[in-house]
């Protein structure tokens, strides 16, 4: 016997780190949602564009991979492509693609990086809530203390500023703002942004701006939290191709902070991925640079469909979400409902055939909502929420 091994399995070798982490709940939905043989599901868990993508990206992929391009890159990047995301992330020039910029296989390993370059075992990280469940295990990871900052249901999730202020402390290493944020659909303002990045700094903390959804904004403009703050210092951004280009299985992202993190971060992507992917970066660059029409088509979409979803909840006499002002999510309130949302989500599935995600996955506070993506189209939009009105009734509420 092992001594190192699991309670669960004690002749297996596992590390401790690996104990307490736990699978998503939108994970654990889709899988379920696997089980069933049945082609009508209507998918409403979804983290990504149903559209394939555009048709230039993937042919500049196809050019680059005749031509050659199958090697190692660097371990930063190509450096046009570097360029084109310094230009993309701030509008004020903060980061130079040189020193301030690296690609990364997504922004999940972009997270990574933040966590491992700045979080020591025992460092909080702060994350207002809810929240996407990525950042809880990317905390477990490296050892870190996840605490929770829940945001006020009642004023919609918006971020409470002074709350989320006075829970930064010497203990924090990272404060998360998520913005447009997965799953409410907020935007956050710039005031607010620099409050909290100005108060991390007075503590020697970093604000991760995770802005992997800053292109699907609807009502408002997205400000980049590096152009918001006079302490760029303190910030980490963290985007990616995947949302806005509808390429999350190219998987290409970016990391931007400032020079000694990223010749810290470095270390860790070289040794863990070496390079993003060479045909992906080439993919990545044409999505930045080149055409942006049909880019401009998938966002019109997601407009559309986000002022459909509006309605269909208005539509829904006792579920209620805030207004989602950008990414492709709404955060429904389901209270009246009597039960838990992972209840509520397995019986929705295999009642009715339509998959949503549990709001336990997002927060403490949540137990009572469910996620619903709009990255689906307008009639199978419809159909699941005619079928979770079905629901409802059935409910008697
Ligand atoms: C808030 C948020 N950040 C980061 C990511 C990761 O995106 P990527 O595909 O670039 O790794 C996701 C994916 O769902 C997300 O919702």
């Amino acid at each position: 016997m092992c001594p190192q091994g699991s309670e669960q399995h004690p002749e297996t070798r596992l590390a401790k780190r690996t104990f307490g982490l736990e699978r998503s709940a939108i994970r654990e939905m889709f899988d379920l949602a696997q089980q069933y043989d049945d082609d009508d599901l209507v998918h409403l868990e979804i983290g990504e564009p149903d559209f394939d993508t555009p048709a230039h990206i993937t042919e500049a992929a196809t050019t680059a991979a005749e031509g050659g391009a199958t090697h190692y890159t660097s371990n930063a990047g190509l450096p046009e492509l570097r360029a084109a995301i310094a230009d993309d992330i701030t509008s004020e020039h903060r980061y130079d693609p040189d020193a301030n910029v690296i690609v990364t296989a997504g922004a999940m390993e972009a997270l990574s990086l933040a966590f491992l370059t700045l979080v020591d075992p025992g460092d909080e990280v702060i994350v207002p809530t809810p929240a996407w469940p990525n950042y809880r295990t990317q905390t477990a990871m490296v050892g870190g203390e996840y605490v929770e900052v829940p945001l006020d249901r009642e004023q919609g999730f918006a971020l409470d500023t002074e709350r989320l202020a006075a829970s930064i402390n010497d203990d924090t290493a990272l404060v998360l703002l998520t913005t447009p944020s997965n799953p409410t659909g907020q935007v956050y303002d710039r005031d607010a942004i620099a409050r909290i990045v100005s108060t991390a700094a007075a503590h020697d903390a970093v604000v991760v701006a995770d802005e992997v959804y800053k292109d699907l904004v609807y009502d408002t403009t997205a400000t980049a939290v590096a152009d918001a703050t006079d302490h760029p210092e303190h910030v980490v951004t963290l985007g990616s191709c995947s949302k806005t280009y509808a390429m999350t299985g190219w998987r290409v992202g970016w990391f931007a902070a400032p020079e000694p993190v990223v010749d810290a971060a470095t270390k860790f992507h070289e040794s863990v991925v070496a390079c993003a992917p060479s045909v992906s970066q080439h993919a990545a660059l044409a999505a930045l640079t080149g055409d942006q029409a049909p880019i401009e088509e998938m966002y019109e979409a997601f407009r559309r469909r986000r002022d459909l979803l509006v309605d269909l909840v208005d539509a829904l006499p006792t579920v209620t979400c805030p207004r989602p002002e950008g990414a492709f999510y709404a955060f429904l309130d389901v209270s009246s409902v009597d039960a838990d949302s992972m209840t509520i989500s397995k019986r929705l599935l295999d009642e009715h055939g339509v998959v949503t995600a549990p709001g336990v996955g997002f927060g403490a506070d949540v137990d009572d909502h469910l996620r619903v993506s709009f990255a689906t189209d307008e009639d199978r939009l419809t159909e699941g929420f005619e079928r979770i009105g079905q629901f409802l009734e059935a409910e008697g509420v």
